[in-house]
């Protein structure tokens, strides 16, 4: 594995590889490495002939500063775990490499960025699209691989890569779950005993929910889940919505959608957890 700061030795690199008809895959990362990137990794050396990672905690896309610093770190172990899994290049550059000069561009992704994620951390996904398009226009994949858990962030990722003309087709895999259902994230790292042993309620209530559909209104299972979910001492719903998974509208009733999709925010004491389901 070849690591990299610098984004013209990158693309130096990949060039060479492209000559030799190459197919590039790439899995854009924060770093703090868990089983959940790895399937990404997996995935991407399944079905291109190259991968690269990128690990870089992106400051444009914290709307909190003390979320940013508090972001887990852990560079030697994840380049342990990608050498192991046989990642071809990490790339890890410098903020100083990736923002030479601050980058203004204000993105407009219609509802798709507006609301959930959109609505509760402002300029989050204005700071995911300006990495993002950084890191395309760097590495060039024919496929990019995002997980499932950050399912607003596909959306907007995909919405990005049509606005801006990317030939990158974005991948989209299926959530890792720790054996007790919780989601698998980098924020787990920074559940005390206590939240963690409560965490896995997120999962299981959501999953409990599915049984209620169709007999109860879309009305009633949103209440389940966030008063089942706020009766629990350590836990504090931010949102739970139900939306169509394509356009991210929200849904009033079953048929009205194909893909109905319940997403939600939980506080855990201080850290705020992802999660969604499918309701088909
Ligand atoms: O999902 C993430 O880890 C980040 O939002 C991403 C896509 C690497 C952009 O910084």
């Amino acid at each position: 594995m070849k690591t990299v700061s610098n984004i013209k030795v990158l693309r130096n690199y990949l060039a060479e590889e492209r000559l030799q008809n190459k197919h590039i895959g790439f899995v854009p990362t924060m770093g703090a490495l868990h089983e959940g990137h790895l399937s990404l990794v997996k995935r991407c050396l399944e079905e291109n002939d190259v991968c690269v990672v990128s690990i870089f905690v992106n400051p444009t896309q914290f709307n909190d500063k003390n979320d940013l610093e508090a972001y887990p770190r852990t560079p030697e172990a994840d380049a342990d775990l990608l050498e192991a899994a046989g990642c071809h290049y990490l790339f890890v550059p410098s903020v100083e490499e990736m923002y030479p000069e601050p980058d203004t561009r204000v993105f407009d992704f219609g509802n798709i960025g507006r609301v959930m994620e959109g609505a509760h951390r402002p300029g989050h996904f204005n700071g995911v699209a300006q990495i993002v398009s950084k890191l395309f226009d760097a590495v060039e994949a024919r496929r990019a691989y995002f997980g499932e858990k950050d399912f607003q962030q596909i959306a907007v990722v995909r919405e990005m890569a049509r606005q801006l003309g990317y030939a990158t087709e974005i991948v989209a895999c299926p959530i890792l779950r720790e054996a007790d259902g919780l989601a698998m994230s980098s924020r787990n790292r920074r559940l005390d005993s206590k939240q963690r042993r409560k965490a896995p309620l997120i999962a299981k209530i959501l999953k409990e929910s599915l049984r209620l559909v169709p007999q109860m209104s879309v009305q009633e299972v949103k209440d389940f889940v966030i008063d089942t979910l706020n009766n629990e001492p350590l836990l504090c719903v931010e949102y739970f919505e139900i939306v169509d998974g394509q356009t991210l509208m929200p849904v009033n009733h079953w048929d009205q959608t194909a893909s109905p999709t319940g997403c939600i925010a939980v506080f855990c004491g201080q850290v705020r957890l992802i999660d969604n389901i499918m309701y088909t």
